[in-house]
C-alpha cells in the first residue's frame, strides 16, 4: 500500500475543511453571506442565450478561448466584469438562470442577463430575454428562496444582495439597425425617456421583492465601437446615437438620486463605463493595450462586421493572435482584460460619479 506523504495529508486536510466550510455556508445561516443577481445585456450574458432560440448567441469558437478554454455563452475572450466582481465578493461563478439543475446554488444569486436585450420589449423582440422578463424570472427564484429558507431569511438575503445591470445599449443601436420609426416619432429625450423609465420601473419592483443595493454601468459610446462604424461603412463614426447616449448618462444618474431620495434604504453604484472606455479608445498604449479601435476577432472596417466565430451570415472572420493586446475581443464587446481592468476599480476604486458607492462598499454595506 502506497504510504501517504506528510505533503498529501496536508491536502486531504485541506481539501475535506474546504467540504465543511462550503457545506456550512450552504446549509447553515447565511449571516454575512452577500448575494449577486445580474440583469442586462451580452455584457453580462454568462450564456443564458445558449438555451434560447436566437442568433444572439456566443456558445461557438474562438469565444471563452483566453480563460475558460470553451464557449460558455459569454460574448468575450474570456471573463466579463461581473465574473470579476463574483471573485472580489468571494462568491463563484454566478450561473445562468435557464442553465438546468441551478436550483440548489441560488443563495449565491443568479444571472438572468441575455444577449441582444433591452430595458424595451420591443427590442429585438423573440429573440432575447427582455428586462421585463428577466424580472419575471428573478420574482420566480425570490419565491423559491421563500420556500427553501423561510420568509425571514429569504428577505434577508434579497436585502442584502447586490443587483448589477447593465442594459440599455440595444435599445438605442436597435432602431438604427431597423431603421425604426420610432426615430422619427420620438425626441432623443422621450426615447431615453421610456428607456430609462422602463429600467427605473424594474428597479422598483426589485425593491418591493426587497432589493436594495444597486449597480449600474452607465453607457458606452457606442459610436466609437467597430460595430457603430462598419454600420454606416467608411469608417465614420456613427454619430447619430450619440445624443442617446449623451442623453442616457444624464438621465440615469437623475433617476438614480430620486430612488435614493423616495426608497428607503436604496443605495447604489453607478460605474463610469463611459469615461473608461473613451481614455482607452484614445490613449490605448497609456493603458496596455496596441489596438482599441479595430476589434481582435470579425471581418470588414475596424472587424466591425459582427462575424465573430462565422456563424451569423459571414463565415469567413479574422482572429488577432493575442486577445490581450485588444480592447475590443469583436465588433462591440470587450476583451477579458479591458473588462478586468474596470472591474477592478468598480469594486474598490474611488466611486468615480457622485452620489454612488464602490461595489466593495455596496456588499458591505448594511
Ligand atoms: C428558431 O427561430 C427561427 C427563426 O425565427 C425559426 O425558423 C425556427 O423554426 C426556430 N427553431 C425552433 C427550434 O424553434
Ligand atoms: C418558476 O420556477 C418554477 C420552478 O423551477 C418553474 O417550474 C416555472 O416554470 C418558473 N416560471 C417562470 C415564469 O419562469
Ligand atoms: C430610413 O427611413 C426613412 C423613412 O422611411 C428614409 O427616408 C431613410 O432614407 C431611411 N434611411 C436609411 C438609412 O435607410
Ligand atoms: C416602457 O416602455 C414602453 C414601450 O416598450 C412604454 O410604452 C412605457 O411607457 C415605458 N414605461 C415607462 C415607465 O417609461
Ligand atoms: C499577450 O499580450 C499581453 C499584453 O500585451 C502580454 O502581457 C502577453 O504576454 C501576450 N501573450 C503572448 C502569448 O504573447
Amino acid at each position: 500500500m502506497a504510504k501517504l506523504s506528510f505533503h498529501s495529508i496536508c491536502l486531504l486536510i485541506v481539501f475535506f475543511t474546504s467540504f465543511l466550510i462550503t457545506d456550512a455556508a450552504h446549509f447553515g445561516p447565511l449571516k454575512n453571506h452577500v448575494a449577486l443577481f445580474i440583469f442586462g445585456d451580452s455584457l453580462f450574458d454568462a450564456g443564458n442565450n445558449n438555451y434560447i432560440n436566437t442568433t444572439f448567441k456566443a456558445n461557438y469558437k474562438p469565444y471563452g478561448e483566453t480563460f475558460f478554454h470553451y464557449p460558455t455563452g459569454r460574448s468575450s475572450d474570456g471573463r466579463l466584469i461581473p465574473d470579476f466582481t463574483a471573485e472580489y465578493a468571494k462568491l463563484p461563478l454566478i450561473p445562468p438562470y435557464l442553465q438546468p439543475g441551478i436550483d440548489h446554488q441560488l443563495t449565491n444569486g443568479v444571472n438572468f442577463a441575455s444577449s441582444g436585450a433591452g430595458a424595451l420589449v420591443e427590442t429585438r423582440q423573440g429573440l432575447v430575454i427582455d428586462l421585463q422578463t428577466q424580472l419575471g424570472y428573478f420574482e420566480n427564484v425570490s419565491r423559491q428562496l421563500r420556500k427553501k429558507l423561510g420568509d425571514a431569511e429569504a428577505e434577508s438575503l434579497l436585502s442584502r444582495a447586490v443587483y448589477l445591470f447593465s442594459v440599455g445599449g440595444n435599445d438605442y443601436l436597435f432602431p438604427f439597425e431597423i431603421n425604426s420609426t420610432v426615430l422619427r416619432s420620438y425626441s432623443p429625450e422621450q426615447f431615453v425617456g421610456l428607456v430609462t423609465g422602463n429600467i427605473t420601473a424594474v428597479v422598483k419592483a426589485i425593491y418591493k421583492t426587497g432589493g436594495r443595493k444597486f449597480g449600474f454601468l452607465n453607457m458606452l459610446p457606442l459610436s466609437r465601437t467597430p460595430y457603430a462604424k462598419a454600420l454606416l461603412g467608411g469608417g465614420q463614426c456613427f454619430e447619430q446615437i450619440t445624443p442617446y447616449v449623451k442623453l442616457h448618462n444624464q438621465e440615469l444618474p437623475k433617476r438614480l438620486q430620486k430612488l435614493e431620495s423616495e426608497l428607503k434604504g436604496f443605495k447604489y453604484s453607478l460605474l463610469p463605463f463611459y469615461s473608461f472606455l473613451e481614455q482607452r479608445i484614445n490613449h490605448p498604449s497609456k493603458y496596455g493595450f496596441k489596438e482599441a479601435k479595430a476589434a481582435c476577432c470579425g471581418s470588414g472596417p475596424f472587424r466591425g462586421i459582427f462575424s465573430c466565430g462565422g456563424k451569423r451570415g459571414v463565415e469567413e472572420y479574422y482572429l488577432c493572435q493575442n486577445a490581450s493586446e485588444y480592447v475590443f475581443f469583436d465588433s462591440i464587446h470587450l476583451t477579458e482584460r479591458a473588462y478586468q481592468q474596470f472591474a477592478k476599480p468598480s469594486w474598490n476604486g474611488k466611486p468615480a460619479l457622485s452620489g454612488s458607492y464602490n461595489l466593495k462598499a455596496l456588499f458591505e454595506s448594511n
